[in-house]
């Protein structure tokens, strides 16, 4: 499928859709706490998008059984809620969730540190963060896709963590996942040419390790393949004539 380009009304929408994200990822900042259950915060996730009169994308998606992934820890990302996991001081704990308004899609992701961390834990969810902000750098009309993938491998690899590469960022619109697929490792070929009404969920997953995954039983749950600490941080991005817009910024960054 090609990447389609929003129309001034989409845009609007897509804006929506965004904005109303971040304010769900900014409620659920202030939820996580030592003895919450996953399943708990599934419940209250579901709960906001649905009282913003918003739709859950990720529940039922391909059979996902939730409105949001929480992996924890070793966990990367597609973690299912559970009653039984509960959340403990010293976890990092990601939280990826998103809507739909109107028909148009939102996606992000934020890792939260749960009490005291270590040093090491903080810097990997503090670089997978920043690897965000160095790639929309390059997220411009006249630039290319991969100056995208490019600029987040650079910034990680110079940390020597291990890039998440079975998983990928994706355009994003009238359906969850769009072309273009949105690599963070380092790319030969430059990618096709970003264009003004582009909106792509940008999505580096990072492991402490290295970042060969595995998959639980459960068929969702990734976890890196040695067990080490990984975290995850995604907007859903407008390109635009200038600056990047970042529509699921919420006050939260
Ligand atoms: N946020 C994931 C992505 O970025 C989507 C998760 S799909 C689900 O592509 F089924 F796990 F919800
Ligand atoms: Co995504």
């Amino acid at each position: 499928m090609a990447i389609t380009i929003k129309s001034p009304r989409e845009i609007e929408l897509m804006r929506e859709a965004g904005r109303l994200l971040g304010q769900v990822h900014d409620e659920l900042a202030g939820i996580i706490r030592p003895g919450i259950s996953t399943k708990e915060i599934d419940r209250v996730c579901e709960e906001i998008i649905r009282s913003y009169g918003c739709t859950p994308n990720f529940l039922h998606y391909q059979g996902y059984p939730a409105s949001v992934c929480v992996s924890v820890n070793e966990e990367v990302v597609h973690g299912i809620p559970r009653e039984n996991r509960i959340i403990q001081e010293g976890d990092i704990v990601s939280l990826d969730t998103g809507l739909i308004y109107q028909g148009y899609h939102s996606d992000a992701a934020r890792t939260h540190a749960v009490g005291e961390i270590s040093p090491a834990a903080r810097q990997l969810i503090e670089v997978t963060r920043q690897s965000f902000y160095e790639g929309i750098k390059m997220a411009r009309a006249g630039r290319h896709l991969h100056d995208i993938s490019n600029a987040i491998a650079a910034y990680v690899n110079s940390y020597g963590y291990g890039i998440v590469e079975a998983l990928v960022g994706h355009g994003i619109g009238t359906r969850l996942h769009e072309d273009p697929q949105i690599p963070n490792f380092s790319q030969r070929r430059r990618g096709v040419k970003l264009r003004p009404g582009m909106t792509l969920a940008i999505e580096p997953m990072i492991n402490m390790g290295t970042g060969d995954v595995d998959w639980l039983d459960d068929d969702w749950t990734v976890v890196s393949a040695d067990d080490s600490l990984s975290a995850h941080y995604e907007n859903t991005v407008l390109i635009t004539e200038g600056e990047p817009e970042i529509l699921t910024m919420g006050k939260i960054p």
